[in-house]
């Protein structure tokens, strides 16, 4: 996609062919930097804080963590221990352990003197395959929109945290239909959770959106059911990290919640995935998905712009209170109405997810 008219992804393969290039999506939407990736600690690092985020961009970014480590070390011991400490980053996205477990099985059977060529050209392949994944989700979910833009004329789409082109490597996965339909001349219109603590809807979803020209509004996490009582949400559209072979939903926190007000009004709720992000282990949701706890910190500080412009980090609740971060909840699969994928929209259940088995 594009910033100020130039088109960008969030992680790519520097010229020099040895070292990648990430969008530091720690600094958005007050600073716009970009980071080089030299080693595999290093991407591992990005992952871990959060430069890169969102399930398929962390399966890419490990990618090249792998690459970077076998252009250092192409022996089985370093690819055992880049797996490892690339796989330690960040416990929910499943995408993470789809990509490294894909880069060494491709890998290990070769030559140490091959390791790192077809390292690198895996992970540029598994970056364009996430892009045209992606576009293909785009054009399913546009369907859904043409049909409310026939009935009623606009759309509002409500969004809950950043499952947009800065989470994968282009079109995002719950924008990638927004992006097609106002390309289309739809006019959609997106509610932009804020997604409290770290604010991926507000700073992130907000920034994009901003940038492609769809019109949008940030909302507090609380006020998407009062918009859905009111008849303002016509559909969900959200990201998922992990999709168990029975169509449970593993996603930001407060997914849930909004999945529960869907329901209660009638709101059309869909999860837009690539296939990579379904665990075909895993069957119940709440019981097995690992959901990662995250810093304090992170619910009782947040970053912010003075009117000058310079960043600073402020507190934001009452001194000398403990806080708890759980990073993500789980949405049973009876509150969703579709999931929409690369190769169509399909039920959230066992049956709906059997379609999309590679063997199938
Ligand atoms: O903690 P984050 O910012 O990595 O969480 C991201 C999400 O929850 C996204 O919705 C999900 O990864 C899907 S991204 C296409």
């Amino acid at each position: 996609m594009r910033i100020d008219g130039t088109a960008w992804r969030p992680i790519w393969a520097e010229g020099d062919g040895e070292t990648v290039g990430i969008i530091d999506q720690t600094t958005l939407p007050f600073a716009f930097r970009t980071k080089r990736l030299t080693r595999m600690d290093e991407a591992a690092e990005a992952i871990s804080v959060m430069r890169v985020r969102g399930a398929p961009l962390i399966g890419v970014t490990a990618a090249y963590g792998m690459a970077l480590a076998m252009r250092d070390d192409p022996s089985d011991a370093a690819m055992a221990a880049a797996y490892e400490t690339l796989h330690a980053t960040r416990p929910t996205a499943i995408n993470l352990r789809w990509a490294l477990d894909r880069m060494r099985e491709t890998l290990a059977p070769l030559p140490e003197g091959e390791r790192f060529a077809c390292a690198w050209a895996l992970s540029a392949a598994m970056a364009d395959e996430d892009v045209e994944i992606n576009r293909r989700i785009g054009a399913h979910g546009l369907d859904l929109l043409r049909e409310v833009a026939a009935r009623k004329g606009r759309v509002n789409v409500l969004t809950h945290c950043n499952a947009g082109w800065l989470a994968t490597v282009d079109w995002g996965t719950a924008t990638s239909p927004i992006y097609q339909a106002h390309d289309a001349g739809i006019d959609v219109h997106v509610w932009v959770d804020e997604t409290r603590p770290r604010n991926q809807g507000g700073f992130l979803t907000a920034w994009e959106l901003h940038q492609h020209g769809v019109p949008h509004s940030i909302v507090t996490d609380n006020a998407g059911g009062h918009l859905m009582q009111h008849g303002e949400v016509d559909l969900c559209f959200v990201g998922t990290d992990r999709t168990t072979a029975t169509g449970d939903v593993c996603n930001k926190i407060g997914t849930y919640l909004k999945a529960l007000a869907a329901h209660d009004n009638g709101v059309p709720f869909y999860v837009c995935l690539p296939t990579p992000t379904i665990d075909w282990r895993v069957r119940d949701g709440v019981a097995e998905i690992p959901i990662e706890t995250r810093a304090p910190e992170e619910v009782t500080e947040i970053d912010g712009a003075l009117p000058g412009g310079a960043v600073t980090r402020v507190r934001i609740a009452s001194p000398g209170s403990d806080a708890l971060n759980p990073a993500f909840d789980v949405t049973p699969a009876r509150l969703v109405t579709g999931l929409i994928t690369e190769r169509g929209i399909v039920e959230a259940s066992e049956a709906g997810l059997a379609a999309l088995r590679p063997e199938a």
